[in-house]
């Protein structure tokens, strides 16, 4: 795939993974759009790739994603910005290991709102665009544990579970489409 001039929402880009996808995609020419709630982190790796990288912008948009409005919010701060997002990487996440009843139901409730809300929403605010052009695509970050139950992750598992169904299903009404979703 020809990422070069391509425009690229990364959710979760402060870290791990989704900084990962940042550092990988910027050096093969995208201009990112990256978010999460740290924003100094978020400011340290663009000026990192933008130095790294003199080809690329880099946008930094600090978000917390458990707030309801959040998708809408980025959506919306996105088009004030002329942007048009041509790939979404729909990364945030968390999980934590221990006995269903040993967290916060709060934790798990917070779980459920950023494993799974936001990241329908994004993909509800973003794909339509992406239909309308016939081309991009949405990367929704699942799990190993996607596949199976997984005790001690009872609500993680789950909760990627249907981040992985539900992207095979997104999959199935886009075939025949040049819009991909994995
Ligand atoms: N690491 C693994 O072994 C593994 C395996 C399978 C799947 N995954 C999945 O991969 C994804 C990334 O995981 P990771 O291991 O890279 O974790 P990580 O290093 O903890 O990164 C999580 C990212 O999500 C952001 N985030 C967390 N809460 C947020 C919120 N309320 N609003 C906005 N952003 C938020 C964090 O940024 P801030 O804290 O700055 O907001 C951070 O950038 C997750 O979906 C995870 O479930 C990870």
């Amino acid at each position: 795939m020809n990422f070069t001039n391509k425009t690229i929402l990364i959710t979760g880009a402060s870290s791990g993974i989704g900084k990962e996808f940042a550092t990988q995609l910027a050096s093969k020419g995208a201009n990112l759009i990256i978010t999460a709630r740290s924003e100094h982190e978020l400011n340290a790796l663009s000026q990192q790739l933008t130095t790294r990288h003199n080809n690329i912008w880099v946008k930094v948009i600090p978000l917390d994603l458990l707030l309801p409005d959040s998708p809408k919010t980025l959506f919306a701060a996105i088009q004030d910005m002329g942007l048009s997002v041509d790939y979404l990487i729909n990364n945030a996440g968390f999980g934590k290991f221990c006995h269903f009843e040993e967290a916060s139901f709060n934790t798990y409730q917070n779980m459920l709102t950023l494993n799974i809300h936001a990241l329908t929403e994004l993909c509800y605010l973003f794909l339509p665009t992406m239909k309308q052009t016939n081309s991009g695509g949405i990367i929704n970050v699942a799990s190993i544990g996607s596949f199976q139950p997984l005790p001690y992750q009872a609500v993680y598992g789950a909760s990627k579970a249907f981040v992985l169904n539900f992207s095979e299903a997104l999959t199935g009404e886009l075939l025949g489409s040049q819009v991909k979703v994995m």
